[in-house]
């Protein structure tokens, strides 16, 4: 396979792509799953972390918030553990070794983008993995709290246990939003089964 077709079929790319759309300097970015840390640097390097931009990221496990915080000190950006919310300052990346369940109660002002890899911690315990009811009631928070204009991007996999019925969830849930106030895409290679799935909902302005 080619480099760019590779790339086409590669949703966190995508995830990537669509969230660089319309972030930008300055603005609060959210990682729900920290994981090795890819997605906090995407998010930093948009934000202007260094400068302005703020990221705050979660991860239940302390093995994922450390390969995170490795990324980001690597890439020269800074970055620091947190466990109150109170520490999250001006800017930066603020990484909570926390469920991402407390998102509403993390948030120091809206995002712009809300973010996550669901699934389990590549080359970690698999058994460690996101889970429907969970996933659902962060993502229906995300929603509310976006600014608009705002997207929440989920990467969704659905070949491991349980996989399937957290991207159904969350598939009935964003399928729900009303046209009205909502964009909502699916995104997700065609002819592969268990193959991932990418959810993007943007909320939109309200009209004048
Ligand atoms: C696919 S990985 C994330 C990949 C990551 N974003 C990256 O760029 O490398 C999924 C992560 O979700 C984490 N996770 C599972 N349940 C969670 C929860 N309730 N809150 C926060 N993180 C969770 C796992 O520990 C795992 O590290």
């Amino acid at each position: 396979m080619t480099a760019s077709a590779a790339q086409l079929l590669d949703l966190s790319s995508w995830s990537h792509r669509l969230s660089a759309e319309v972030l930008g300097p300055g603005d609060l970015a959210v990682d729900l799953t920290a994981g090795r840390g890819h997605d906090c640097l995407h998010l930093a390097r948009c934000v202007a972390s260094d400068r302005c931009g703020t990221v705050l990221a979660f991860d239940i496990q302390e093995e994922a918030i450390a390969s995170s915080l490795a990324l980001l000190h690597a890439a020269g950006l800074p970055a620091e553990r947190i466990c109150r919310p109170q520490q999250i300052g001006p800017h930066g990346n603020f990484l909570a070794a926390l469920s991402h369940e407390r998102l509403e109660l993390f948030l120091p002002r809206q995002p712009k983008v809300v973010l996550a890899n669901l699934g389990y911690l590549p080359g970690g315990d698999h058994r460690t993995a996101t889970g429907t009811a969970s996933s659902l009631r962060t993502a229906q928070d995300a929603l509310a709290a976006l600014l608009p204009g705002g997207r929440l991007l989920l990467v969704s996999y659905t070949g491991h246990p349980g996989g399937l019925e957290e991207y159904q969830g969350l598939q009935h849930h964003l399928a729900t939003l009303s046209p009205r106030n909502w964009q909502v895409l699916e995104l997700r290679p065609l002819g592969r089964s268990n193959a991932p799935v990418l959810l993007v909902a943007e909320k939109r302005a309200p009209r004048l």
